[in-house]
């Protein structure tokens, strides 16, 4: 039809470079902004670190011991002595800088704004529903089973599927141990969510946040929390993840060879609020370009996610009606990325009036 609404740039990183003030349409309220003088440093208030050697052995019962107490107090973790190996993370890392380096009109065979879509290239979050856009590109790929997926995949860089895949490998064994072991810290069976989130499913993103000229006035990714079951996050050497820890943000700074892992809402779900899904968000900053490599490993479309039944009783009543993964996967593409978390749409009435 000749006739497109598509703007010219519709990634960020084929813009930042030119720009020595923040478009209009990055700039958040003044209510909404992210007052990076008032976050704590990492040093003030720690993440746990988790040391994981011996998690097959006598160090088990401790280490489920420390990953109860993180899960409780913070949502979020940090592991070390996981078993991804360095080469591997190394490889992951250098392909995904090669990437967005390559030139726009080779980025561009894998640009799409549908959510929907198993491969896609996209900037912001949602850009057919949100009004603020965030500065942020990314690359999304579905990876479990990888032979469903992996013809999809970029070909450009030319190792990227044999690399990427090999990632989503080990980290997905890793992804397994870390189930297991939070399904014991729960007291549930060590395969209960593992079972629970039926046939597995497993999204990589890789998220290019460019220089920022006014890193005060927006965000890479604004306050959120991850709709999957858990999510493990490589990150480069630049800081900018944050986590909200008793009303402060507090900015997690990287530590070589470790991954940050974080509670979902799904898993929120199945202890029935005995974890929590936390808000964390990315900011940017003027000098160094930032990327993060987030796995989050989710549930079947078809599986049905409620609280696990062992974890009610008379002093822990039932918080949340049961409902597919789909369904809630697709509300939370919809509302958008915001402190108002998806979860709530699904408490049950009782415990809606209970707030
Ligand atoms: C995410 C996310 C944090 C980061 O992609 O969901 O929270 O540091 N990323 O990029
Ligand atoms: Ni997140």
């Amino acid at each position: 039809m000749g006739c497109t609404s598509e703007p010219a740039k519709p990634l960020l990183s084929d813009l930042a470079s030119s720009v020595s003030h923040v478009p209009s349409n990055f700039i958040r309220p003044l209510s909404d902004r992210p007052n990076l003088q008032e976050v704590q440093s990492s040093d003030a208030v720690s993440i746990p670190l988790i040391d994981l050697q011996g998690l097959h052995g006598q160090n088990r019962p401790q280490i489920i011991q420390n990953i109860a107490q993180a899960c409780q107090d913070y949502g979020f973790f940090r592991v070390v002595n996981h078993g991804v190996p360095e080469s591997v993370v190394d490889e992951m890392v250098k392909v995904s800088r090669e990437f967005f380096r390559l030139p726009e009109s080779e980025r561009l065979k894998s640009y799409s704004d549908d959510p929907m879509k198993t491969t896609r290239l996209s900037t912001s979050f949602n850009v057919k529903t949100e009004k603020v856009a965030n500065w942020r590109d990314f690359l999304r790929l579905h990876c479990y089973p990888l032979e469903d997926y992996v013809h999809e995949w970029p070909t450009n860089p030319p190792s990227f599927r044999e690399d990427v895949g090999e990632y989503c490998r080990k980290v997905r064994k890793l992804a397994l141990e870390l189930l297991e072991a939070i399904s014991e810290s729960l007291g549930l069976e060590k395969d209960y969510i593992d079972k629970a989130l039926g046939k597995h499913g497993q999204h990589l993103a890789i998220n290019y946040y460019p220089p920022c000229p006014q890193p005060e006035l927006t965000y890479g990714l604004p306050g959120h929390a991850d709709p999957n079951a858990i999510t493990i996050l490589l990150q480069d050497d630049v800081p900018g993840l944050q986590v909200l820890k008793d009303g402060k943000w507090i900015a997690v700074n990287p530590i070589p060879n470790t991954f940050t892992v974080n509670i979902g809402d799904q898993i929120q779900v199945i202890s029935n609020d005995k974890y929590k899904s936390v808000l964390h968000r990315a900011v940017v900053n003027c000098e160094k370009e930032r990327m993060s490599i987030p796995t989050f490993y989710c549930p079947s479309p078809d599986a049905v996610i409620g609280p696990a039944p062992q974890l009610i009783d008379n002093d822990h009543p039932l918080l949340y009606s049961s409902f597919t993964y789909s369904e809630y996967y697709k509300k939370f593409w919809n509302m958008g990325l915001s402190k108002e978390t998806c979860v709530d749409l699904f408490k049950t009435r009782q415990s809606q009036h209970a707030n």
